[in-house]
């Protein structure tokens, strides 16, 4: 069966948000928003799988919010919402609770790295988020997910959770009216140059909001003087920078910075290489904190005058939420005449 075409996607309001998460998923956010139909997702109910101070995880989702608009997602064309908003998501998750075994779970990377080895004492949520996020997408029955590389083994987890789901029920489906399968098998995508980006500190590591030196990550509300501090300080090698991608193997920091400049200045690494093949890293880097402040910069200080407007803010997100809930109320419908629910016409 042919399903609508549909993008999904979602990030945690858990603060900082950082290039990693406007390279390897915002960007992709706003470029996909021209040939689909498209919601972007503040996913506050994963957030609290680890405890958050209630005013800040208001304040961070605010803030991812206003992330989303600056960066350029019109809120008027496709659908920019909170997760809670939106009850669907949790009540699906529930039956993909029922549909997901447990064996699946536990080869969830994110999940140990997470849970580390305080693994008894970590929240149920942390363990079943991948459920959760199965339901994000398949509440839309959402055919396209862009996330960065560290997303993939939950994406084929949806997928996973989608395919069985239609086995389980087939029967039900086709009688419903549904054809061979109810649930699409949604397509991560990953692409470009930048879909895993590295800490700034130790290019082994990926730049993430929980790592405790600020110096890893540049913010996306870092102003120019902070992200010209933190490129400057940017963990390098002696080597000049080589000609072609092949001598980026084994350079995990240069390669990072490659990937990032190549990402922010919409090209490929083999481009950047072809001109600043040779150059010394003080050279590059003067040229990446040129771009990053001309590409953050006004994303930045758009951010910290939307966020100085939460009246605003939370209008797109209830506006935002009444859309999704539409689409996910329908799809809710169709589920529980599945499963065998009895349920108000
Ligand atoms: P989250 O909030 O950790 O990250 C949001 C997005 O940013 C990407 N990302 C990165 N990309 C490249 N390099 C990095 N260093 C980097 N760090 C983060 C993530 O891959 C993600 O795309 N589970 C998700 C949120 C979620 C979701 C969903 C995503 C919930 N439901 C449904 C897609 C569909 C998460 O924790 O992302």
């Amino acid at each position: 069966m042919a399903f609508k075409e549909r993008v999904f996607s979602g990030v945690q309001p858990t603060g900082n948000l950082h290039l990693g998460n406007y390279l390897g998923a915002i960007t992709k956010f706003v470029a996909l928003q021209d040939t689909y139909d498209c919601i972007y997702c503040v996913v506050d109910l994963h957030a609290i799988t680890v405890w958050q101070d209630p005013p800040e995880l208001m304040r961070n989702t605010r803030e991812v919010t206003a992330a989303f608009l600056a960066c350029g997602i019109d809120p008027k064309k496709q659908i920019i919402f909170n997760q809670s908003q939106v009850a669907e998501h949790a009540e699906l998750a529930w039956v993909f609770n029922c549909v997901a075994r447990l064996g699946w779970l536990n080869r969830m990377t994110q999940f140990k790295e997470k849970a580390g080895k305080d693994r008894e004492n970590v929240s149920v949520g942390l363990y079943a988020y991948p459920n959760l996020m199965a339901a994000d997408i398949l509440v839309y029955r959402a055919t396209h997910v862009p996330v960065g590389e560290d997303q993939k083994q939950h994406l084929e987890l949806a997928r996973d959770i989608a395919q069985k789901f239609n086995v389980d029920f087939a029967t039900s489906i086709h009688a419903h009216g549904y054809g061979d399968a109810f649930f699409p098998q949604p397509e991560p995508i990953i692409q470009g140059p930048a879909t895993r980006v590295m800490s700034l500190r130790d290019g082994s590591k990926k730049m993430s909001k929980s790592e405790p030196s600020d110096y890893s990550r540049i913010n996306l509300t870092d102003d120019a003087d902070t992200i010209a501090q933190k490129v400057r300080k940017a963990k390098t090698d002696p080597e000049a920078l080589p000609s072609e991608e092949e001598g980026l193997k084994a350079r995990p920091e240069a390669d990072n910075l490659v990937g990032i400049y190549a990402a922010l200045n919409n090209t490929t690494k083999a481009a950047v290489l072809s001109e600043f093949g040779g150059a010394q890293f003080s050279t590059f880097k003067m040229a990446l904190v040129d771009l990053s402040v001309a590409k953050l910069g006004p994303i930045g200080s758009e951010m910290k005058k939307l966020v100085q407007d939460p009246v605003y803010i939370d209008s797109i997100l209830a506006d935002g939420s009444a859309r999704a809930s539409a689409i996910a109320g329908e799809t809710m419908k169709a589920v529980k005449d599945i499963v065998g629910f009895v349920r108000r016409s």
